[in-house]
């Protein structure tokens, strides 16, 4: 079984990531990708404001870290399917859920975790913590990841955050090849290129979306958005797409991909018998 990608996204609090995560899942679906999204922020659980009917009831990232042993079978009975976008899952922390609930997991731990998810998914999308000090699964997620999305905005608080923590991922362990970027969430109003200047090294800005900030806020962040901006911030994840290329082969090995998509394309269907018997239904 080989790997598949792990993209890796990070950045100042609030800038963005888990709105840019679930988009990225949403258009890597459209391409037939099956995505499982790891929420890794405990501080704002966020599977609730994603996803808020199946939410109720879904088991948390938390307790899965912390059980005796990891297996495929954990992972998919903790994944949460979304009805309205079968080929993507989302795993992360529960409503409620704070630094105390579930015992703490080391980083061994963290990496079994990724390594399972990467056999079962054909993308893994992991919307990191900020604070990477309290969450040893996005620091390894950092780690390990083939492309990291590392989101900026147009703050001076942004700038301090990076300020703090670009020394602490300029360690070796950290690859910095892989790294893509973004200037997120950017206003019409907001100095994009002064920002762009000072940080240095963005590649791509995404831009705000009035539409996106209502679907944020109202927890419909899976429904489609329409009209001019939400056009260009779409184009936009296309650019970020053709970047980080997942899953693309080379031709020469079309036929070991076609055999290994076909079993790949149970995996949704999987979770959501699994789902359904985690939930009790018939
Ligand atoms: N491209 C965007 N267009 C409009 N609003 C956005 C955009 N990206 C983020 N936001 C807004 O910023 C807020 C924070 O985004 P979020 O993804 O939750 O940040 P993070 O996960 O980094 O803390 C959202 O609630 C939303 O209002
Ligand atoms: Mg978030």
């Amino acid at each position: 079984m080989s790997n598949k990608p792990l993209i890796a996204v990070w950045g100042s609090p609030n800038s963005g990531k888990t709105v840019t995560t679930i988009k990225l899942a949403q258009a890597l679906a459209t391409k037939k990708k099956n995505v499982l999204v790891l929420c890794c922020d405990a501080l704002c659980p966020s599977v609730s404001t994603i996803a808020p009917q199946g939410a109720s009831d879904h088991r948390s990232l938390g307790e899965l870290l912390s059980l005796p042993t990891l297996t495929q079978e954990d992972l998919l009975r903790y994944a949460l399917p979304l009805d309205v976008s079968p080929r993507i899952a989302l795993l992360g922390y529960k409503k409620g859920d704070n630094a105390f609930t579930y015992a703490s997991y080391n980083r061994e731990r963290a990496v079994d975790l990724l390594t399972l998810a990467r056999h079962l998914a054909d993308v893994v999308l992991v919307d990191c913590s900020s604070f990477l000090s309290a969450d040893p699964l996005s620091t390894v997620a950092l780690e390990l990841a083939d492309h990291v999305i590392r989101l900026h905005s147009c703050d001076l608080k942004s700038l301090m955050f990076y300020a703090s923590y670009l020394p602490l991922v300029s360690d070796t362990r950290f690859r910095r090849s892989n790294v893509l970027s973004i200037l997120s969430n950017v206003k019409p109003e907001q100095d994009s290129r002064e920002y762009s200047q000072v940080l240095g090294g963005i590649e791509v800005i995404l831009p705000h979306v009035p539409q996106l900030e209502q679907q944020a806020a109202a927890a419909q962040l899976l429904n489609d958005c329409s009209g001019k901006e939400a056009a260009t911030y779409s184009k936009t994840l296309q650019f970020i797409m053709t970047q980080l290329s997942p899953g693309e082969k080379p031709s020469s090995a079309s036929s070991q991909i076609k055999n290994h998509s076909h079993s790949l394309s149970r995996i949704p269907l999987l979770l959501q018998q699994l789902w359904k018997k985690c939930r009790g239904d018939k």
